[in-house]
């Protein structure tokens, strides 16, 4: 197999294909040749390149552990190419990229795809979910979290997931916000289904040093930089709706200082609750109203057989989010090696099918945003359910925005309502 982008995560990748030894690492592959070169040589793999091309006759697999704006070309390439594919998250820029992937798929039904959703991979939430699904907490009313980071909160932080041409139209939302949702769905077995969120830049101009690419976690501008306008979100608030019934809400921010990757989320049923915090992996607290609230610790022989499978150190000894990379990328080669068939054999992992969902989610949330109403997922792209009208938009509103409230709303003419035009759109 081969990985393509060995940057932050893809040398996670590259170790978790060691660790899991079911597979031979034979090519990596960088557009910066200097860093495949480095890599190659530190993990001892026989060949390097700056292209997928150039490695395709030596791999069955590919993973693709490139910026946002590669996923659709890359695991399209090696579709069409025979290969199975294991593909960074978020899996496209937008859902258009993402069905695309799929409509290839169907052409290559042979194929292996995962998503690197990998917090649904934990134990412990591997736990959560059997819990809720042998009815242990009753009926879900109710999902809560949020997930934070601060790695972005200085205007002179900076990384190409602020470049909508690279990160995509969205940014915390895409980025982590994609994590929370796909690891909520698992967990409560139900899909979001309508979305009403609120984004918003808070850095709205930001310091790029000068020849740097923005490395993930890199911190300062230096003395030379450049100011580039953010149009992504570094915040956003969302209410929604899941398929059961449940209601929920969440935020994310990457701008939270002291949040470092600070996933959390807590399911509230009509007989007790559960949380579960990712920067505490092995805890599940276990909320209960007229009994003591009890904290459960990951004991591999008092799991449920469901959680136990996604379990190899002893109680004590911390499992955590390398490990959840591990069970993803061990689940997918388990399965390719087993000859299974994505869509007949049940895989734990997500698949390219899950990474479009989570897009069509991401995308309600940012047209709910735009529009300020509730959103359906996935229906139309998105099609606007109720409209909470919030601003007003008269012929003063710059060109897009006019054009978007059309295209948005369906309306020809104009809300008028309290909050002025001029305040909302002041940045
Ligand atoms: N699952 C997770 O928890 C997790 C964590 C971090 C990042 N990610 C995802 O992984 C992807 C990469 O993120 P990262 O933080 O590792 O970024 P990064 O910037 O650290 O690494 C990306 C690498 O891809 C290389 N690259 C760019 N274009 C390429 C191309 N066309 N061909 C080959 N290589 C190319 C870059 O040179 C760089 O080395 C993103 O989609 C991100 O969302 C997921």
């Amino acid at each position: 197999m081969g990985v393509v982008g060995a940057g932050f995560v893809g040398e996670r990748h590259i170790d978790a294909i060691r660790r899991i030894g079911l597979a031979e690492l034979t090519a990596i592959v960088d557009s910066d040749y200097s860093l495949a070169l480095t890599r190659s040589a530190e993990h001892r793999v026989p060949k390097c390149g700056v292209a997928l091309d150039e490695i395709l006759d030596d791999v069955d697999v590919i993973h693709n552990c490139t910026p946002n704006n590669m996923h659709m070309a890359i695991n399209v390439s090696a579709i069409r190419a025979g290969k199975h594919v294991f593909s960074e998250k978020p899996l496209a820029l937008d859902t258009k990229e993402s069905q695309a992937m799929l409509d290839c798929l169907r052409r290559n039904p042979k194929i292996v795809h995962g998503v690197n959703f990998n917090y649904r991979m934990n134990s412990m939430v591997r736990e959560m979910k059997q819990k809720v699904a042998a009815g242990e907490i009753g009926d879900v009313m109710l999902v809560h979290g949020a997930y934070l980071q601060d790695w972005l909160m200085f205007d002179t932080d900076y990384n190409w997931r602020l470049e909508p041409s690279v990160g995509g139209p969205m940014r915390a939302i895409a980025d982590i916000g994609s994590h929370w949702i796909d690891a909520v769905q698992t967990v409560v077995g139900s899909r979001v289904t309508e979305v009403c969120a609120d984004l918003a830049t808070l850095i709205p101009i930001r310091k790029k040093r000068l020849g740097h690419r923005g490395a993930t976690f890199s911190k300062g501008c230096g003395e030379e930089f450049q100011l580039h306008r953010i149009s992504t979100e570094d915040y956003g608030a969302v209410l929604f709706r899941m398929a059961n019934g449940a209601k929920g809400v969440f935020y994310v921010s990457q701008v939270s200082a002291g949040r470092k990757n600070d996933l959390f989320f807590q399911i509230d049923g009509t007989k007790s609750s559960l949380y579960w915090s990712q920067e505490r992996p092995d805890e599940i607290r276990i909320g209960n109203r007229d009994s003591a609230s009890l904290l459960m610790m990951r004991a591999p022989d008092q799991l449920s057989a469901e959680a136990a499978h996604y379990t190899r150190l002893p109680a004590g000894h911390p499992e955590g989010w390398n490990d959840t990379l591990l069970n993803s990328i061990r689940e997918f080669y388990k399965f390719v090696v087993d000859g299974k068939t994505v869509g007949v054999d049940r895989c734990d992992f997500a698949t390219f099918e899950d990474g479009h969902q989570v897009m069509q989610v991401a995308e309600a949330i940012l047209r709910s945003s735009t529009v300020r109403g509730w959103v359906r997922v996935g229906d139309e792209a998105g099609r606007l359910v109720q409209r909470v009208p919030l601003l007003r938009m008269d012929e003063a509103a710059p060109t897009w925005a006019q054009q978007l409230w059309k295209h948005e709303t369906g309306l020809t003419r104009y809300m008028t309502t309290a909050v002025r035009f001029e305040e909302v759109f002041a940045e």
